[in-house]
């Protein structure tokens, strides 16, 4: 069955009223921090461990376990869990799969903020932090240690866009008995089958495509059969857990997410496309080009590209002349998160520990949404012609 029909068919939500079956095509919102036991027996089994149901708001209420069932089934994996964010479901992953005296590697382009944790707290808790080049693949192995427990990958990064050599990367991990994770944001379940590369963990910041509308903040984190036990024992010893109106959003969101996946990226396409025609523009990075240097393996391991890129200028601007470009567009909103409905920009340096394909060069990074294409390039002209406006002046 197709990944789509499997998404429209999940519906098999049930209310009880008064012992009378409600079925309603989309699931309750179910709110709550108690739980009521049918009997004292249920409550004392509880109690000892030993209850099969629902004992508290923490433990997961009905709707989180609808969305984690469909994520679950989507990416083929053998337990999720949900988290309150993105972000949330990274730190406990890693707080899950990691202690002290282990050495975890991080891939070079992972978001900033996985980084950022793994940096100043992780390491506070004898964890020693690696950092892989982006493009890794089969040179992993040089990086590895006699204690190396993890390899975080991003694939492609979001802000970089370099793809990882994954089935090379894991299976050399699986050779030494090192877990690999990777944050499947860009391509989503739909575009990346990460179980199928070998992957052990499957992280979503359901915050972007999943949901669609930037109105919902939610992480998926799916694991393989060998790590579900330990996985779900301290998700219930951590008691985090999502907000059931974001869980029910974020089903709704999954009933749509192949067609605008789609949109997003026929139009990302024809604006990277023309992007690499106009005069001013240095790079187009976009996986899905032939002119991306990791392009053949996008090509052999995805399924599709979605509506996140970023191009560089020939000419490198200051701030103040890229706020000409920047301020004179009217259909990019300016801000952070991306997969929406909703066309958004940013544009900033980024510094790597290791590696630099794109040394100081300004990334402006674009989020494709769903408006029309023809209309996105007519306002992305009008910003590259206040570029050549304020270069005309410079000359005068
Ligand atoms: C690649 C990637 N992973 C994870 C996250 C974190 O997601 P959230 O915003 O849901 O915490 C982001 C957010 O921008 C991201 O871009």
């Amino acid at each position: 069955m197709k990944k789509t029909t499997e998404l429209i068919g999940f519906d098999n939500y049930f209310n009880v009223i008064n012992d009378n079956p409600v079925r309603t095509i989309n699931p309750p919102v179910y709110k709550g921090s108690t739980v009521l036991f049918q009997n004292y027996e249920d409550m004392l089994r509880a109690n000892k461990g030993q209850y099969e149901g629902v004992s508290y708001g923490t433990d997961r209420l009905p709707t989180q376990r609808a969305l984690e069932e469909a994520i679950r089934r989507l990416e083929g994996g053998h337990l999720t869990r949900v988290f309150q964010s993105g972000i949330n479901g990274i730190i406990n992953t890693l707080l899950a799969f990691t202690k002290s005296g282990d050495h975890i590697l991080l891939c070079d382009n992972i978001y900033g903020p996985t980084a950022r944790f793994c940096r100043k707290i992780l390491s506070r808790y004898n964890v020693e932090i690696g950092v892989v080049p982006p493009a890794v693949g089969a040179d992993i192995v040089e990086y590895i240690r006699g204690n190396t427990r993890l390899i975080f990958l991003e694939s492609p990064g979001s802000n970089t866009f370099e793809i990882q050599d994954i089935p090379a990367v894991t299976a050399i991990a699986r050779e030494k008995g090192i877990m690999t994770l990777l944050d499947n944001t860009w391509a989503t379940p739909l575009y990346l089958h990460p179980f199928e590369l070998g992957i052990d963990v499957v992280v979503e910041s359901v915050t972007k495509y999943i949901s669609g509308h930037s109105d919902v903040l939610l992480g998926s984190v799916t694991v393989s059969a060998q790590y579900a036990e330990q996985f779900s024992k301290f998700y219930r010893v951590m008691e985090v857990f999502a907000s059931p109106e974001d869980c029910y959003l974020a089903l709704r969101g999954l009933k749509t997410l192949e067609i605008r996946l789609k949109h997003h990226e026929t139009s990302a396409l024809q604006v990277a496309r023309w992007l690499e025609t106009v005069d001013l523009v240095d790079k187009v990075i976009h996986p899905a080009l032939p002119s991306h240097p990791e392009h053949h393996i996008w090509k052999r391991d995805f399924k599709g590209s979605s509506g996140l890129f970023a191009f560089t200028f020939k000419e490198e601007y200051p701030e103040t002349k890229l706020a000409a470009f920047v301020n004179s567009l009217d259909l990019f909103g300016l801000g952070y998160s991306w997969g929406g409905y909703k066309s958004l920009l940013t544009a900033a340096k980024y510094d790597r520990a290791c590696s630099a394909r794109y040394p100081d060069k300004t990334l402006v990074r674009l989020n494709i949404g769903l408006e029309d294409p023809g209309d996105l390039m007519k306002d992305l002209e009008k910003g590259f012609e206040a570029l050549r406006n304020e270069r005309g002046e410079d000359s005068v």
